[in-house]
């Protein structure tokens, strides 16, 4: 079993990658399952291993992953081996020591931890945009052999560690995550300019349903993950973020339709 969280599709491309070559299946980590993960009782019997796919934030797990690993029922989850995935557009930092921190509170066993670069989505700060279209498309296309061989390690049940830590990385994951989750994670910035033709696209993908129509207009809850769909699903680029999204660009996995990064029709 392969439990994904992605925002922009680049970790659901990996995890679709992943459950090609070791003929598993995804369970996407959004709508009901992620706001209330312990209404949804997952079974783990009948399984050879559970997948954890995610993105990097901040060198960091998602505070969204975080809050799904702590409360979430899986049902025989101390059976199995776990392993994470995790893509990033540098480097990872010590995300996988958060990941082992939260296996261990849960009392499941960690086998492996691997990353994949991956283009980059965060566009929140100066300096951050997304990358250039050569970079990200190199990024695409070293990505099925990174995956497949990631495949073959944990087909062999290998107890590894291919994350792709970086430098400074206790700094980054141990401080500058800290005051990231702390300072720089709040949805109020989030606004729809003039551009905005009132299409909807940005509340009907939200996998937090976090984003609400009011007079052909999005506004935004409290709820957020901080993934950027929103942001860069927008056709009229008018999503932004206070001033820092002024002129960045847009990205989203070109391996992921619009179609799949709708919500469950049932909760719209
Ligand atoms: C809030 C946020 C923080 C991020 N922090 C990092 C980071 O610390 N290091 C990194 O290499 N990439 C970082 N990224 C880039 C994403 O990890 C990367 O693009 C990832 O593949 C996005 O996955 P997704 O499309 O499944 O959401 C960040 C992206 C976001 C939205
Ligand atoms: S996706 Fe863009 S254009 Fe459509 S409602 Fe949202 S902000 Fe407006
Ligand atoms: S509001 Fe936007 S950034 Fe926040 S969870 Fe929803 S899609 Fe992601």
């Amino acid at each position: 079993m392969i439990l994904c969280f992605s925002g922009t599709g680049n970790s659901l491309y990996i995890a679709k990658l992943l459950a090609d070559y070791l003929n598993d299946n995804v369970i996407e980590l959004k709508d009901e399952l992620l706001i209330d993960p312990r209404q949804a009782t997952i079974s783990c019997k009948n399984e050879v291993r559970v997948v954890w796919v995610f993105p990097v934030y901040s060198w960091g797990v998602p505070p969204v992953v975080k809050h799904y690993m702590k409360r979430v029922n899986l049902r025989n989850a101390g059976g199995v081996g776990h392993y994470m995935v995790v893509t990033c557009g540098d480097d990872a930092g010590l995300t996988h020591r958060q990941w082992r921190k939260l296996m261990k509170r849960r009392h499941w066993t960690d086998l492996g931890a691997f990353s994949v670069i991956m283009p980059n989505t965060y566009t929140l700060m100066k300096g951050f945009d997304i990358d250039t279209p050569e970079v990200a498309a190199r990024k695409l296309s070293e990505a099925p052999a990174k995956v497949k061989s990631i495949a073959a390690d944990i087909n062999d049940q290998s107890i590894v560690n291919k994350v792709k830590t970086g430098n400074w990385a206790w700094i980054k994951s141990r401080i500058i995550y800290h005051w990231f989750v702390r300072h720089a994670m709040s949805p109020e910035p989030f606004h729809a300019t003039d551009a905005c033709t009132g299409c909807g696209l940005c509340a009907k993908t939200c996998p937090l349903e976090n984003v609400m129509m009011w007079k052909r207009r999005p506004e935004w809850r409290d709820r957020c993950a901080l993934c950027l769909r929103c942001y860069h699903i927008c056709p009229s680029h008018a999503v932004a973020y206070g001033k820092a999204t002024a002129r960045k660009g847009q990205y989203l996995c070109p391996e992921i339709t619009t179609k799949e990064f709708l919500s469950t029709p049932a909760k719209r």
